[in-house]
């Protein structure tokens, strides 16, 4: 579905990216024939698609091309992708074309009790949420923005150590499809090459004592161009420069394969049943590191993290645990 409303104002340029999206040259005459437009309302609409920053090309005297193509997010091909216990775990597949974020956008459905089981895309958010009030970059078709809502009997505690397992439960997705060199770093950053891929932004709502709901929301850098990714104020990496064609719709039908069922059975397991595979993608174990705080930093060696997901550090022989939210972990 794409959701039409007034802050959503893409679909109408949906035709044409999906003219454009096989990468071939179109000309003018032919796009406003198949779009039943006049040549000037085809330009006002290639005009607006380089406003979301894609590399549209003019090719002289035989029209325009989007080099490369595009890879459309699209709810059949998605859910083609989907997988029992997944397919059936799945209440409702949104897919928007731009949003502000996705996160925000399932907290809203949350609050009004009806975004269980709802996982949310966007092709491009305007203002993504990353941790530590960061901003997320998501340009337009670069990447997989995904957040995902679940609600919980219980209270928060039995969600401890839930952002990690969500990052095993993406290295899983990565690893179906052979991305080599995937790598977890505490908390919950996806790595590649030592470089970031894809990182996790957990939101709760509802209460924290009882009944409550947790959005997974997770950004991963699958195509990112040159102005976009320069604002990026830290090392990232994308996948099509480790593993090129990658389609996103079934790397998304991946990603909710593995994450459903995680989510509705963490309740009862807990991290410790993820502990041991995210020690085994553990990009620091065993090697110099620092742990920041706003007060003070400690140097020690990562000996990985407890059943809580609490990270163990040797410092000066003594052994450490360190809490997400408290602190940050940098290369020693
Ligand atoms: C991080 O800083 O590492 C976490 C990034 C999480 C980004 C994702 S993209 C989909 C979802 N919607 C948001 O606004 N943020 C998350």
């Amino acid at each position: 579905m794409h959701a039409e409303t007034p802050k959503n104002p893409l679909p109408q340029l949906r035709p044409v990216l999906e003219l454009l999206a096989d990468g071939d040259v179109h000309s003018g005459e032919s796009l406003g024939a198949a779009l039943g437009v006049s040549r000037a309302a085809v330009w006002k609409q290639l005009q607006k698609l380089e406003r979301l920053g894609l590399p549209l090309e003019s090719v002289r005297g035989r029209g325009y091309r989007l080099p490369g193509g595009l890879n459309l997010l699209d709810a059949t091909e998605l859910r083609a992708g989907l997988r029992p216990p997944a397919r059936d775990l799945l209440d409702e597949l949104l897919l928007h074309d731009r949003v502000d974020s996705t996160n925000a956008r399932l907290l809203g459905l949350l609050e009004k009790n009806s975004g269980h089981g709802v996982a949310m895309l966007a092709e491009q958010q305007t203002a993504g949420r990353g941790r530590r009030g960061r901003q997320w970059i998501s340009p337009f078709s670069g990447g997989i923005n995904l957040s995902l809502g679940w609600q919980f009997g219980g209270g928060v505690q039995l969600l401890e150590g839930l952002s990690l397992a969500v990052g095993v439960a993406i290295a899983q997705a990565l690893q179906e499809f052979g991305v080599p060199d995937v790598r977890l770093k505490w908390p919950n950053d996806v790595w590649c090459r030592g470089r970031k891929l894809a990182g996790v932004l957990l939101e709760l709502s509802g209460d924290l004592t009882d009944r409550c709901a947790v959005v997974v929301g997770i950004g991963l850098n699958v195509g990112l161009r040159g102005d976009a990714a320069s604002a990026i104020d830290q090392p990232w990496i994308d996948l099509n420069s480790v593993c090129p064609g990658i389609d996103r719709n079934r790397l998304a039908a991946a990603l909710l394969n593995h994450l459903l069922p995680l989510l509705q059975s963490y309740p009862e397991r807990g991290f410790a049943a993820y502990r041991q595979q995210w020690q085994q993608l553990d990009q620091f174990a065993g090697r110099p590191v620092r742990i920041v705080s706003v007060q003070r930093q400690w140097s020690g060696i990562a000996e990985g993290v407890d059943d809580t997901g609490a990270l163990v550090v040797a410092v000066d022989g003594e052994r450490r645990l360190f809490h997400g939210g408290e602190v940050s972990l940098r290369e020693g």
